[in-house]
């Protein structure tokens, strides 16, 4: 196990180092679509007055994207707090290993091949159909497709859900009709390649942290057993959708089958024995559980009958301590030696703490993908649940009910926690609605619920950092005046940093900060602050 060196210039507070990740409140422009600014936070507004308030940068290469370009996310923004190192992540990799060919050359795409090969049974490719570059890249699907067709696949299937939270909200089509496009050029070549079915990535198959299995098994219907409602394409099956439900964006599509015969005959695409199946999402979080399905030979969840014996791969592996899925088609970046395992290497005691949408964030991508604990004994993990209800009618969430939790597990005799690290999933989830009102609502419940993690901090004696994985909340719109558009995905901006040290003359360290300081900055300074040295090859703390 690593071990960590005393920093001996530092001390560690009597109390906790208490980290708080705001997910999705970024730092906007004070314009009509910045939420954040909107909202009234007279706690955020202090601590960015502290002498060690800053901003730092959570998207694009600073978190390990292909190009600055490239929105932040919550597991890439994660990974990089809790590992102290930018990895180059699932978007980039995949591209790579696509474009240097070594995806194609590997075992597991051999493997699928071969299996339709002997079947005569369909390759399926199952994945969210955008090119947000957070859970999947629509260019991905494309050279798969390009490559099965090289490959003398015969017959192809494709399962897409639609995007419009990465991506905006109804721009589902743009990218139908670019597949659609792909499909009709290989289908001129005398290959049978379909979509067979698809929906909404947030009613159908990519739930997260086990918050609604219903989800997924909405998803086993469309997909798997070819159940829903059929129609001739999928541009006539969202064109149809979008006019009978004006309110839904293209996350929250229902689930519907392409069948033949103009829509009305069988459908296009049941997944079969002997089949290939590969979830083509490079992100973990939302593809654990449909891999469950195909994979898990004791499951529960629901019932899968008839289960389909298929070859199944994932684009990457998404748990690599629970191997799922057993076989992958690019290797996940290597994220080792994360503060939670140093920390628990060194013998502190570590809880982690956020409501379901968010749980895995502060586990699992925290400690580089992995869901278990490195050392049960030193490290709790509590889930409060989440609600399933509508969140732009809860912008508050459990943001109240995570501190009770938190402040409650803080306040326990015996031995304390040196780190407490937690999500409040309010910005975030809320901005993903796009409503406004409720997301500046949603920021204040967060300002509230900081109060109370500050006055906590000063009793404990403890130090309180505050930052955030990457922005949404700040930014509500694209584009001004008439081109005005409803954003629903997260924004390229910074985030704010802030360290509340009550031991400090003027509450908070003095900071020296590095050309770009970003999220992988913030491992080493909070070693740092619990007395230890990080690693050298750890991106360095900021602390003067
Ligand atoms: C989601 O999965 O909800 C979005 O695609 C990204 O949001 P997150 O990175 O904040 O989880
Ligand atoms: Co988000």
């Amino acid at each position: 196990r690593p071990t960590l060196a005393p920093d001996p210039t530092r001390v560690a507070p009597e109390g906790p180092v208490i980290f708080a990740v705001m997910d999705g409140v970024g730092v906007g422009r004070g314009d009509e679509g910045d939420a954040v600014t909107a909202a009234l936070t007279p706690t955020l507004d202090w601590l960015r007055g502290l002498p060690s308030a800053t901003t730092l940068a959570a998207h694009g290469t600073a978190v390990g994207m292909p190009s600055d370009k490239d929105m932040g996310n919550s597991e890439v923004g994660h990974n990089a707090i809790g590992a102290g190192r930018v990895f180059e992540q699932g978007a980039k990799l995949v591209a790579q290993s696509i474009a240097s060919g070594a995806l194609f050359r590997g075992e597991v795409w051999r493997w699928l091949i071969e299996g339709v090969h002997d079947s005569r049974e369909p390759l399926h490719f199952i994945g969210l159909l955008s090119d947000g570059n957070v859970h999947s890249h629509i260019d991905h699907l494309l050279a798969l497709l390009d490559r099965a067709a090289a490959d003398a696949v015969p017959k192809v299937r494709v399962h897409i859900l639609t995007d419009g939270r990465d991506v905006p909200g109804r721009s589902a089509l743009r990218y139908i009709d670019t597949l659609e496009a792909a499909l009709a050029k290989l289908r001129e070549q005398g290959f049978d390649y379909q979509i067979a079915s698809g929906g909404g990535r947030m009613h159908l198959t990519m739930d997260r942290y086990e918050a609604d299995w219903a989800m997924v098994e909405r998803g086993w219907d469309v997909h798997v057993r070819g159940r829903a409602r059929k129609f001739a394409s999928a541009r006539a099956a969202v064109e149809t959708l979008y006019a009978e439900h004006p309110e839904l964006d293209d996350q929250h599509l229902p689930g519907f089958v392409i069948a033949d015969q103009g829509g009305v005959g069988a459908p296009l695409g049941p997944i079969r024995d002997g089949a290939s199946v590969v979830f083509f999402n490079f992100r973990g979080d939302r593809a654990l559980e449909i891999t469950r399905a195909f994979e898990d030979d004791s499951f529960t969840e629901f019932d899968r009958s008839p289960r389909p014996k298929v070859r199944y791969a994932g684009m990457m592996q998404y748990d690599g301590d629970l191997h799922l899925p057993k076989r992958f088609l690019t290797a996940p970046p290597a994220i080792d030696r994360s503060m939670g395992e140093l920390l628990a290497g060194a013998g502190k005691r570590q809880l982690a703490i956020a409501e379901t949408h968010k749980f895995g964030h502060v586990t699992y991508f925290w400690n580089g993908n992995r869901s278990a604990p490195f050392d049960p004994a030193l490290e709790r993990y509590i889930e409060v649940p989440s609600d399933a209800k509508p969140l732009e009618q809860r912008p508050w969430m459990k943001a109240a009910e995570v501190t009770d939790t938190l402040l409650q597990a803080l306040r326990e005799p015996g031995p304390g926690f040196d780190l407490v690290r937690l999500n409040y999933a309010n910005g975030d989830m809320v901005g993903h609605t796009g409503e406004l009102r409720s997301t500046i609502l949603a920021v204040e419940a967060v300002d509230l619920c900081l109060a109370r993690l500050v006055r906590a901090t000063e009793q404990l004696g403890g130090v309180l950092i505050v930052t955030a994985d990457h922005g949404n909340a700040d930014q509500m719109f694209d584009g001004e005046g008439e081109a005005r558009q409803v954003r629903t995905s997260h924004s390229l901006n910074p985030v704010p940093l802030a360290i509340y040290d009550p031991r400090e003359p003027r509450l908070g360290p003095a900071l020296s900060l590095p050309a770009r300081p970003g999220l992988s900055n913030l491992a080493a300074t909070t070693l740092s602050l619990l007395g230890f040295a990080a690693p050298d090859d750890y991106d360095p703390s900021l602390l003067a």
